[in-house]
């Protein structure tokens, strides 16, 4: 299979597993939900992301992860939006965090939309169009977004650590993390292929599976060799 039919897969996959989460998730989703209240919506969206990923292409696979970090906890809902107080530590600032980027353009996105029709669209919707548009504006496939989602007030860092899979996770519990959201195995592997864009920090995942994966100063034998080694190069 050539690349661009790979990657086309892999959002065709996508769209359909956003769509059966959101599903699961709330009722009444439709597309064109604020069609009746504010028509204009989802072209302003575009608009904004638009003018951020011309400039900062890598901001897309940033947006598709925070729509993934979002869904995952507490559902579709926003939430990976809200800043820790004194007495909270939200979901943005969990460990898994790491580079969670993009807020900026999700914040612009949501002030344009406000301008024209305020408090009508979510921010939970918001976050699931940009990654859409921003995905689509590198290149990759479109996907079409039901809307009607509400936002969220709940954050926090304990349910994100709860609730998103771990790098160090093994086979068998992805499986279960994905299952707790009614997602399949075939469904781990497609959505497996949101890292087909986007860049890893070698540390901590990378390497300890090229340099220490026993203890013993080893590579993870499961690594194509002539890929470890390129990855060393790196
Ligand atoms: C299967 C469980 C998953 C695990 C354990 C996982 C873990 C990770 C890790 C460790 C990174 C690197 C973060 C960093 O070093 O900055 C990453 C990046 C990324 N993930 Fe995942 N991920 C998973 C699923 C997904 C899914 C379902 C999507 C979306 C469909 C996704 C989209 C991305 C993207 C696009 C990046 C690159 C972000 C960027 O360039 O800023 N991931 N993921
Ligand atoms: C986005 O909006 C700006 C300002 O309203 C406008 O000048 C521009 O033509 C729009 N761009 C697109 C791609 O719609
Ligand atoms: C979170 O804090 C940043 C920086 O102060 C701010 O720009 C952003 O609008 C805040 N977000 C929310 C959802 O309050
Ligand atoms: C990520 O979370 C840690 C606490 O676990 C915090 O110290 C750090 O500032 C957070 N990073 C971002 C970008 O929010
Ligand atoms: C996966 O990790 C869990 C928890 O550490 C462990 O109990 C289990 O045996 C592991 N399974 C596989 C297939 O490695
Ligand atoms: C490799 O892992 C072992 C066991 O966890 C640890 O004692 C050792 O310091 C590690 N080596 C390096 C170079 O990180």
């Amino acid at each position: 299979m050539t690349s661009p039919e790979l990657l086309s897969l892999i959002f065709f996959h996508l769209t359909l597993v956003f769509f059966v989460l959101d599903l699961a998730n709330a009722q009444g989703l439709k597309v064109g939900f604020y069609q009746q209240t504010c028509p204009s919506a989802e072209a302003i969206i575009k608009n904004t992301t638009a003018q951020y990923i011309s400039r900062a292409p890598s901001l897309a696979p940033a947006l598709l992860r925070m729509h993934f970090h979002d869904c995952f906890v507490n559902g579709c809902d926003g939430s990976v939006l809200i800043n820790s107080t004194k007495k909270n530590q939200a979901e943005k600032d969990a460990a898994p965090n790491t580079s969670l980027r993009g807020f900026q353009v999700i914040d612009a996105a949501k002030t344009a939309v406000e301008k024209k029709c305020p408090g009508v669209v979510s921010c939970a919707d918001i976050v699931a169009l940009v990654a859409r548009d921003a995905v689509s504006m590198i290149k990759g496939t479109s996907w079409s977004v039901p809307t009607g989602r509400r936002d969220g007030r709940v954050s926090t860092a304990q349910n994100a650590l709860k609730n998103l899979p771990s790098p160090f996770s093994n086979i068998t519990q992805l499986k279960a993390s994905f299952g707790s959201k009614g997602l399949s195995v075939k469904d781990l592997a497609v959505l497996s292929g949101g890292h087909t864009i986007g860049i890893s920090h070698c540390f901590p995942a990378v390497t300890i599976r090229l340099y220490n994966f026993t203890g013993k100063g080893d590579t993870d034998p499961t690594i194509d060799p002539n890929y470890a080694a390129a990855l060393k190069k790196i």
